[in-house]
């Protein structure tokens, strides 16, 4: 018994899962951003068996190809129909080859099982040479589950199910999680022998241990504090509970690492993200996916990031990001929409009601307020006017625009993809870029200002606008020197003075 990396590990995911009403298979429900069935095949893959089965029957066609892709090395035994979990194993049997030494069962819909828990089992089966090793917990309310049985001396003799149990035996409050370590050669054996004549008509694979026993083998039980462990997941309720405890297992963990979680109760952050020591989370974040965030970056407070990188010391307030990456220093926030290929440098800004997709920003680069920036490229040291819209898609295509380096472009502008602004390029508000900037150069493209004197005087008479017009009337000399243009009057005039003030860039937001 020196090699303790078990034959195989089964895990059972048949069954129905009708108490969830839903569509999805019972095990495809994720919690913590992961498949039941994913926490199960994780747990089962990290005590390295030579095999993995996944034994699928309920709604396969999807339960099978989500199995394969968590675990591409997982095998597949197909139970046609769900006639008991002993019935279930031996269908896991016949897909295998013929084995020796320990074989484990599991379930697909027990989600928190650690690998170091069924590695505490295997290490009891291996070492005290048991037959059969039943995993087990002592359970406040044990309606419904298994009961282990004792004799006088508080050794195991079997398992008795809930509907079949005495009265006396439904007050036992050990139950069978379900969960076993088996030599493979006495569970092969007995469930040639299992009979179907119970209350359920099922083939029970619990009859393995009794057989066993009766055969003279040794039977044994390794019970654990941690009934988390052992639970199963069967309605809605339960599945939110157990994502409850996971996500504060998960914090806890991150916790004694290093993190700052300053409410756990409104944190919720999924077993596959990874954070570093001294990344602070405020209340009301969510981190999804493969989400990753590196020392002295603050996440929060209220923000959603699936899928993102987040660089040291970076800042994410009150954001929603997917698939984007911030390099160390970026600042994002509060009320910005990160979409997938957003690419921030360091000391990158994305500010306050800024919307970004496929867009790199160098360093320094900075989109500090209310502006969609699609499929862009913005150089280092750039910033973008308040209210720039980059209006990558002409209905049929999406087209990029490209701003070079130190460009500083106006505000409230369109930039027409596909378009330039080149390096040191300075922008007019209000500008429409639809040809490409030379660098250094100033583009202005709003229409001249025209004025229609006493408009408002003449078509809404003693409106509150009109008398306070009227109350403002330049004294004379004061006059705009500018030629206003009266309707019919020469448009031209207006244009021409107009391009003669347009050589300084007007204000912009920084
Ligand atoms: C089973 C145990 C019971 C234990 C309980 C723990 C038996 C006879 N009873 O009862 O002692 O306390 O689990 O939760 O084993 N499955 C299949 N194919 C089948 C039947 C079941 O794959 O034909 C799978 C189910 O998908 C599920 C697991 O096996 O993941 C357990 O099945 P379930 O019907 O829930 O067993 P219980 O009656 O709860
Ligand atoms: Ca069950």
């Amino acid at each position: 018994m020196t090699d303790r990396r078990p034959a195989a590990v089964i895990v059972l995911a048949a069954g129905g899962g009708t108490r969830m009403k839903s569509q999805t298979p019972k095990v495809l429900h994720s919690i913590g951003g992961r498949s039941l069935l994913g926490h199960a095949l994780r747990a089962a893959r990290g005590i390295q068996p030579e095999h993995l089965v996944v034994v699928v029957g309920h709604g396969r066609e999807q339960v099978g190809p989500a199995a394969t892709s968590v675990d591409p090395a997982a095998t597949l035994a197909v139970q046609e129909e769900q006639n008991g979990t002993g019935h279930a194993v031996q269908v896991a049997l016949d897909v295998l080859p013929p084995l020796t030494g320990t074989v484990l069962v599991t379930y697909g819909d027990v989600p928190l099982l650690a690998a170091e828990t069924l590695q505490e089992l295997v290490r009891r089966h291996d070492t005290d040479g048991n037959a059969v090793t039943v995993l087990t917990a002592g359970v406040d309310d044990p309606t419904g589950y298994g009961r282990i049985i004792r004799d006088a001396a508080g050794a195991v003799t079997g398992i008795v199910e809930h509907k079949d149990a005495t009265a006396e035996q439904r007050a036992i409050n050990e139950i069978n999680s379900g969960i076993y370590a088996f030599d493979v050669g006495v569970l092969a054996e007995a469930l040639g022998r299992i009979k179907t004549d119970n209350a359920q008509g099922e083939l029970y694979l619990t009859d393995v241990l009794m057989i066993a026993r009766e055969d003279g083998r040794r039977v044994d039980a390794v019970e654990t504090r941690d009934t988390w462990q052992t639970e199963g997941v069967n309605d809605r309720v339960q599945l939110a509970a157990m994502a409850a405890e996971l996500n504060r297992r998960t914090l806890e963990r991150h916790m004694r690492a290093g993190v700052t979680v300053l409410d756990p109760a409104t944190t919720w952050v999924d077993d596959t993200v990874t954070l570093q020591p001294d990344v602070t989370v405020l209340p009301g974040v969510q981190l999804h996916g493969t989400t990753h965030v590196e020392s002295g970056a603050t996440i929060g407070p209220d923000s959603t990031l699936t899928d993102v990188e987040v660089g040291a010391g970076a800042s994410v307030v009150r954001t929603h990001g997917t698939g984007a990456t911030l390099a160390a220093g970026a600042s994002v926030g509060p009320f910005s929409y990160l979409r997938p290929g957003t690419v921030v440098g360091e000391r990158g800004k994305i500010g306050t009601f800024v919307e970004t997709k496929n867009a790199r920003l160098g360093p320094a680069a900075k989109v500090p307020h209310l502006s969609y920036v699609g499929d862009a490229e913005i150089g280092e040291g750039s910033n973008i006017g308040a209210g720039t819209i980059f209006a990558n898609y002409d209905g049929v295509s999406k087209h990029r625009t490209k701003v070079g380096k130190h460009a500083k472009t106006g505000s409230n502008n369109t930039f027409v993809a596909p378009v330039e602004i080149g390096d040191g390029a300075v922008t007019g508000a209000g500008s429409v870029i639809r040809r490409d900037v030379p660098p250094g150069a100033l583009a202005v493209s709003s229409g001249p200002q025209r004025h229609i004197d006493d408009w408002v005087q003449r078509k809404r008479p003693g409106s509150a606008a009109a008398e306070a017009a009227l109350n403002s009337r330049p004294t004379s000399g004061d006059t705009d020197p500018d030629a206003s243009t009266a309707p019919g009057a020469d448009p031209g005039a207006a244009v021409r003075a107009d391009q003669g003030r347009s050589d300084a860039p007007e204000e912009n937001h920084q």
